[in-house]
């Protein structure tokens, strides 16, 4: 079958990032018999940007399907893949976050990410389950930590994922290293035009996370896939309302990071870089009623240090 070839957007760390990343947070509990294959076909089908994290438990499968492309002549060098890692809250403080990425390099196999993110401006006490049990976040302190895995070169870029417009304020009077990317819930439905418009003004790239809304994930929401809006678009432009969800995305200069277990959906959400929306359908999209799929309820408690979903977005709800 044939690859796609993916354009790509240049970071503000002079990086260039492919402009769609595949996810690898499934509802199903990771199992590297069902996802080694599925990333090499991802490969296959021209993905060279993978998304993972410590909490998803993929990194090790990611590794090892890079492995094996490389060992199946699928890319001639790593260093055609884009791979993002990221920070859990357990690990969210100054002293803790080399530390941290060195396991995750020795997890993936790796000698470099291509991204290393703040996973959420949270910090969780080790060892603790509940995560709510939340501790005093420094948010300049552990954006140190990140600073100098960029400086040793083992993060060719750096970022943060789910921070506000005021978060990301705060991290900008400190940061010698300014965020690269912020990973952000970005679609149909949670639109985010005052963040979208705050990150272009500072030069910090979006990635999209949940593009098509987690359709039929535990953490999802219908709201993006089953769109009346969507679906008349899609039909009459001959697509799949998943294209049009990501090319809305693209169209906002973001780089959506989606996620599919079907080997042809996930081929099919690659078709999205030679076709452009209307003026129209975009007016059309923006009257998509707004709700988040992915709150952080989890991350507040009374004895937390968000004691709202107010103060842990800042407003932006
Ligand atoms: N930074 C963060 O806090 C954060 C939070 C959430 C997610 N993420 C990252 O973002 C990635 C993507 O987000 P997500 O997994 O939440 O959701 P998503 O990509 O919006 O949606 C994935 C769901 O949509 C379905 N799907 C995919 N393509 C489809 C298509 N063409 N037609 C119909 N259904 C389709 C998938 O089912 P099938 O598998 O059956 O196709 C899957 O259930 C994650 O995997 C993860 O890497 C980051």
């Amino acid at each position: 079958m044939d690859s796609v070839e993916i354009p790509e957007v240049v970071l503000n760390s002079g990086h260039k990032m492919p402009a769609i990343g595949l996810g690898t947070a499934g509802s199903m509990a990771p199992s590297a018999e069902q996802l080694t294959p599925l990333f090499i076909e991802a490969i296959a089908a021209g993905y060279r940007h993978i998304d993972t994290a410590a909490l998803y438990r993929t990194e090790e499968i990611v590794g090892q399907a890079v492995a094996e492309a490389l060992g199946r002549g699928l890319i001639k060098s790593r260093d055609e893949l884009f791979i993002t890692t990221k920070l859990w809250c357990t690990d969210a403080d100054h002293d803790l976050v080399l530390p941290a990425l060195n396991d995750h390099l020795g997890t993936l196999g790796m000698q470099y990410v291509d991204l290393y993110l703040i996973h959420w401006p949270v910090r969780i006490k080790k060892d603790d389950s509940d995560s709510t049990n939340t501790m005093h976040f420094d948010i300049r302190g552990t954006w140190e930590g990140m600073e100098e895995c960029c400086r040793m070169g083992l993060a060719k870029s750096i970022g943060v994922s789910n921070y506000s417009c005021a978060k990301l304020s705060t991290l900008l009077q400190y940061a010698t290293i300014p965020p690269a990317v912020n990973q952000v819930e970005l679609n149909v439905s949670w639109q985010q035009q005052k963040l979208m418009e705050f990150c272009k003004d500072k030069g910090i790239h979006v990635c999209a996370f949940s593009p098509l809304g987690a359709y039929g994930s535990y953490w999802g929401i219908n709201a993006v896939m089953e769109s009346p809006i969507l679906i008349d678009i899609a039909a009459a432009r001959n697509k799949t309302p998943a294209q049009v969800a990501l090319r809305w995305i693209r169209e906002q200069g973001a780089t959506p990071v989606v996620w599919s277990f079907n080997r042809e959906r996930m081929r099919q959400n690659l078709q999205i870089f030679d076709w452009e929306l209307t003026d129209e359908e975009v007016a059309k999209m923006q009257q998509i009623p707004q709700q988040r799929a992915t709150t952080g309820k989890d991350f507040v408690s009374p004895e937390g240090q968000y004691k709202t979903l107010e103060q842990l977005w800042d407003g932006e709800i």
